[in-house]
């Protein structure tokens, strides 16, 4: 018999926070143990004292996990404990050596059993970035952030709320109260304001100008950078962005910078705006490349730029295949 260790944590004392962790939890222990129904002998739950809305072993019952015993129980209040957190122990018939799984805050318990990957993918628009990091993301099996989507999703409160992005001080009341979460839905990124799917409305081409303005004040990027940090931190996933290395992760371990000209970038975005059912005339779009690049670069917080012991990729000549090829290689070589 083996014992499968796992932890998890809750962002809130909630019966669907508790149902949603318990059940990636006993998602990830199951793929990566290659668990079936039958190897399973019995499972045990603790939680600490500030979780009193679910019993984990329920949770864990209602998901479909598993036929075999469950059990809950209640951790001693201790000083410095990590707070609002679920642990597991399963219970396995099974030659193979057990993998533990630690996941969102529980990543901090076991740093020996965890091993977060991080990549920061950063690059003026148009560059490709989005796509790249979406297929790396899928090869590795990890999670890919799109943090540009979170700048425009600011943008797009801004218009909501009738806010002028020029306006520092109305901005910083209204960023600091957002309700912005981002999901991942089958592999792709879709965004949440106040709980509603924005995910196309932040893709408008006159939300990219907008995105670009509201990212350069420090009171918007102090929210976000303390966002993408909290996820990097709970899981391996690639990060796409104008300062991921050089300011989110300068510790990241692998670190691109994608560009391609002005030209080719302007041709992508027009293309993609097509698809998207906007027309947008190539010398518009070119124009808002280069604006936005200026403005971007040029801005006095988190200015886009390389980070040094980033690699540069030129892809303005290459395939999309051939930068996730060359992407892939690098990371291969270095672990
Ligand atoms: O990648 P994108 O075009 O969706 O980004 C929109 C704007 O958001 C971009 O012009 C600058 C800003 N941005 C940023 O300042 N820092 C990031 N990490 C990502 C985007």
């Amino acid at each position: 018999m083996k014992a499968i260790r796992g932890a998890t944590t809750v962002d809130k004392d909630g019966v669907e926070e508790i149902k949603e962790s318990v059940k990636e939890l006993m998602t990830e222990i199951r793929a990566q143990n290659d668990l079936k129904q039958d190897d399973v002998v019995c499972v045990m739950f603790s939680n600490t004292s500030d979780l009193h809305a679910f019993y984990p072993a329920k949770a864990a019952r209602e998901a479909g996990f598993f036929n075999a015993p469950l059990f809950s129980a209640l951790e001693p209040e201790i000083d410095g404990a990590l707070q609002k957190c679920i642990r597991v122990m399963v219970l396995v018939e099974s030659e193979k050596p057990p993998k533990h799984v630690y996941l969102r805050g529980a990543v901090a318990l076991r740093r020996d059993v965890t091993s977060i990957i991080n990549i920061a993918l950063d690059g003026p628009a148009g560059s490709g970035k989005s796509t790249v990091s979406r297929l790396i993301a899928n090869k590795l099996n990890i999670l890919c952030l799109d943090t540009g989507a979170m700048y425009r999703a600011c943008a797009l409160e801004c218009v909501k709320h009738g806010v002028s992005v020029s306006d520092e001080k109305s901005v910083n009341e209204l960023i600091s109260a957002i309700n912005l979460t981002v999901k991942h839905e089958g592999g792709v990124q879709r965004t949440y304001l106040d709980g509603k799917d924005v995910s196309e409305e932040i893709r408008k081409p006159e939300m990219s100008m907008l995105a670009s303005s509201v990212s350069a004040l420090g009171c918007v990027r102090t929210k976000m950078v303390q966002l993408q940090r909290e996820i990097a931190k709970m899981t391996s996933c690639i990060l796409d962005g104008r300062d991921i290395g050089t300011n989110v992760l300068p510790e990241a371990p692998f670190k691109f910078f994608l560009t391609a000209s002005p030209e080719v970038r302007a041709n992508r975005r027009a293309d993609e705006n097509l698809l998207k059912g906007f027309n947008t005339p190539f010398e518009e779009v070119l124009a808002d490349v280069i604006k936005r690049d200026e403005q971007d670069a040029n801005r006095k917080i988190a200015p886009l730029k390389q980070a040094e012991d980033a690699i540069l990729i030129d892809s303005s000549t290459m395939t999309i295949e051939e930068v996730v090829d060359l992407i892939l290689n690098k990371i291969q070589e270095k672990i």
